[in-house]
């Protein structure tokens, strides 16, 4: 298992249904208020990733790319929500004040495309996954831990998707 330090993990996909189930191996372990971010270029695989992260949350529908909507907001029988932030069309910081983040996480876990955008305003304490293209259907994706929440969602990730730590 490629770990870089004990905070990170480094993991290689080889298709699009592969990181749809890495995807809800970590969509089983979310909590209301966990903040996931999602960075990567275009096609690296992000909404791809969320599509098991919700399946694995628990959601009622399905993931769809917010390219028209800033948000979209997916339901669970037990009314929380998994709220999908793609900030790819904000321009900048000031833009990004408008949202509000902490209503989204009162929701439920919120899930952040292009993080990078709107870096200000994000919690320091999150969990950063940075995908990478790197064939037609091989990805690469290091998964960084920030704070003591993370740190125990990323181990009990690594147990989840290896088994043991
Ligand atoms: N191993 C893989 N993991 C994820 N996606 C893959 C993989 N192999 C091929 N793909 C394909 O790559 C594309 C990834 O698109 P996706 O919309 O998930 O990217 P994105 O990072 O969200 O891009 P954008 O920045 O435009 O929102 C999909 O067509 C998917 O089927
Ligand atoms: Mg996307």
């Amino acid at each position: 298992m490629p770990i870089l330090d004990a905070n990170s993990l480094e993991f290689f996909s080889h298709g699009s249904e592969q990181t749809r189930r890495v995807g809800i191996r970590l969509g089983t372990l979310l909590l209301g208020g966990d903040v996931i971010c999602l960075s990567g270029d275009l096609g690296a695989g992000k909404t791809t990733l969320v599509q098991g992260i919700a399946k694995g949350w628990g959601s009622l529908d399905s993931v769809s790319s917010p390219t028209f909507v800033l948000v979209n907001s997916y339901r669970r029988p037990d009314r929380q929500r998994l709220n999908h932030l793609d900030a790819y069309r904000l321009k900048d910081a000031l833009e990004a004040e408008d949202l509000d983040l902490i209503f989204l996480m009162e929701q439920g876990p919120l899930v952040v495309e292009w993080p990078e955008r709107i870096e200000s305003i994000i919690p320091a304490q999150r969990f950063w996954i940075a995908m990478r293209w790197l064939a037609d259907e091989q990805r690469g994706m290091v998964f960084t831990a920030q704070g003591a929440r993370y740190q125990r969602l990323l181990i009990d990730f690594k147990r989840c998707i290896y088994g043991g730590v």
